[in-house]
C-alpha cells in the first residue's frame, strides 16, 4: 500500500486536481427519516410507505458498508489519505426551539454538508430537518484539521430556522393534483419546495471549476442561499444554474467536469440557461454527453435518480473512479483520455449516491485557476 500519512493540508479548488486526502462516508444507522415538510419516502413494497419511518435494513446497511470500505482500501493504495465520520445514532428524535424531529438521516454522503472551496471547508445550511445536526458526524474531523492546519479556514453557513415559513405549504400534496403544463411551468420557473424566508443549500447542489461555481436552484437550494454564496465568495464567480428536471436535488449526476476543456452534460437534463453551454463553448471546452446507466431500474429504497452512472469521483484529471457495471462511461472517458478505475458500488445507491456523493475533498494539489476567462454577460 502506498504511504498515504502526510501532514493534513485543507484544500481544494476543483473536482480534478490530484487527490491527496478525502473523506468517505458510511452507512451505519442511516434512516428512512421520519415525516418532514420537506421529504416524502414511499417505498411500501420494502415496508415503508408514506409516513412510515425506521433503520434501513441491516443486511442493506451491511452491504454498502463493505463497498464503502472496499472504495476507501482502493483510494488509499492509490496514495490518497481516507478519513470516516463518526455515525451518530441517527434513530433518535431532535430538536430547536421552532421544530421536532423524530429522527435524523445518516452520514453516507458528505458531499452533501462539506463545501471545498480552497482552503475552508463550509457546513452547508442544509435544508431537512433531519439532517440539519448531520454536521456532528464531521465534527472530530473538522476540529481535527483545524488542529493540524494552521491555514484551515473552518466555517458554517448560518442555520437555517427551517420553521413552517421555510417551506410552500402543501408543496408535495399540491403536486400530485398538477396537470402536466402545470408541472412543467414549475420546472421552467424552478418555483420548488423552498420559499425565500432564509438562505438555505446543500454543497452538493455546488460543482467547483476553481474561480466558477456553478450553483443549482433545486428542493433544497433558494436564490437566498445561491446569493448568501455569492457574497461569501467575493473572488469566485458564482453562476445560478438549472436544469429541465422535476425536483431537482444536487448536480453531482448533471454536471460532472473532468478536466479543464473536458465536461460532461447529463443528456436528459436541458440546462434552462442557455448561457451554460456558450461559456464552456467560449472558452473552448469540450462537451461530450453522458451514456445512459446499464441499469434498467434503480434499487430499492432509493431515493436517487438512475443516473447515479455519471456520478465519478477523480482521481485526476487523467483518472477517475467509476461505478464497476457502466461499461458506457468506461468507454466513453477511455475514448477522450480518462482512464476509468472500476469501483463495485451501487450497494451504496439507495444511502444517498455514488462515488461523489458518497465522499468530501479535503486535499488537492493545483492551485486557484481560472479557467473559463471569457464570461457570458449577465450569467
Ligand atoms: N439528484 C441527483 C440524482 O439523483 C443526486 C445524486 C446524489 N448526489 C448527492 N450528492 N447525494 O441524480
Amino acid at each position: 500500500m502506498a504511504e498515504t500519512a502526510q501532514r493534513t493540508k485543507v484544500q481544494s479548488w476543483n473536482e480534478w486536481d490530484p487527490l491527496k486526502h478525502i473523506i468517505v462516508g458510511r452507512a451505519d444507522t442511516t434512516m428512512v427519516q421520519a415525516p418532514e415538510p420537506a421529504v416524502q419516502r414511499n417505498w411500501p413494497e420494502q415496508g415503508f410507505p408514506l409516513g412510515k419511518y425506521g433503520p434501513y435494513p441491516e443486511e442493506m446497511t451491511a452491504k454498502a458498508n463493505e463497498q464503502l470500505d472496499n472504495f476507501a482500501k482502493i483510494l488509499e493504495s492509490r496514495g490518497v489519505r481516507v478519513d470516516r465520520p463518526t455515525p451518530l445514532d441517527y434513530s433518535q428524535a431532535v430538536q430547536t426551539p421552532d421544530w421536532k424531529q423524530e429522527t435524523m438521516f445518516g452520514c453516507m454522503p458528505p458531499r452533501d454538508l462539506l463545501l471545498t472551496v480552497g482552503h475552508e471547508i463550509l457546513e452547508a445550511t442544509m435544508s431537512f430537518r433531519s439532517r440539519w445536526f448531520e454536521y456532528l458526524s464531521y465534527r472530530p474531523l473538522l476540529e481535527q484539521y483545524f488542529k493540524d492546519d494552521p491555514g484551515f479556514l473552518y466555517s458554517a453557513a448560518p442555520k437555517p430556522r427551517l420553521t413552517e415559513g421555510t417551506y410552500k405549504k402543501d408543496f408535495y400534496k399540491k403536486w400530485e393534483t398538477l396537470a402536466d403544463d402545470e408541472k412543467n411551468k414549475i420546472i421552467e420557473s424552478s418555483d420548488w419546495i423552498l420559499t425565500e424566508r432564509e438562505p438555505c443549500f446543500d454543497a452538493a447542489d455546488i460543482v467547483r471549476f476553481g474561480k466558477d461555481l456553478f450553483v443549482q436552484k433545486s428542493m433544497v437550494t433558494n436564490d437566498a442561499g445561491i446569493d448568501w454564496l455569492r457574497r461569501h465568495y467575493p473572488d469566485l464567480r458564482v453562476h445560478k444554474v438549472r436544469y429541465k428536471e422535476t425536483m431537482p436535488w444536487h448536480m453531482d449526476t448533471t454536471l460532472v467536469p473532468l478536466r479543464p476543456g473536458l465536461v460532461m452534460f447529463n443528456p436528459v437534463r436541458t440546462p434552462l440557461e442557455k448561457a451554460q453551454q456558450e461559456l464552456f463553448e467560449k472558452n473552448g471546452w469540450e462537451i461530450i454527453l453522458g451514456p445512459k446507466s446499464v441499469l434498467s431500474k434503480k434499487r430499492p429504497m432509493t431515493f436517487c435518480s438512475i443516473w447515479l452512472n455519471l456520478n465519478i469521483l477523480s482521481l485526476d484529471p487523467k483518472t477517475v473512479f467509476v461505478e464497476a457495471s457502466e461499461e458506457p462511461v468506461m468507454e466513453l472517458f477511455a475514448k477522450h483520455g480518462v482512464e476509468p478505475i472500476p469501483v463495485p458500488f451501487y450497494e451504496v445507491s439507495p444511502f444517498g449516491g455514488g462515488l461523489h456523493c458518497s465522499t468530501a475533498d479535503v486535499y488537492r494539489e493545483g492551485k486557484f485557476e481560472d479557467y473559463l476567462p471569457k464570461q457570458v454577460d449577465g450569467f
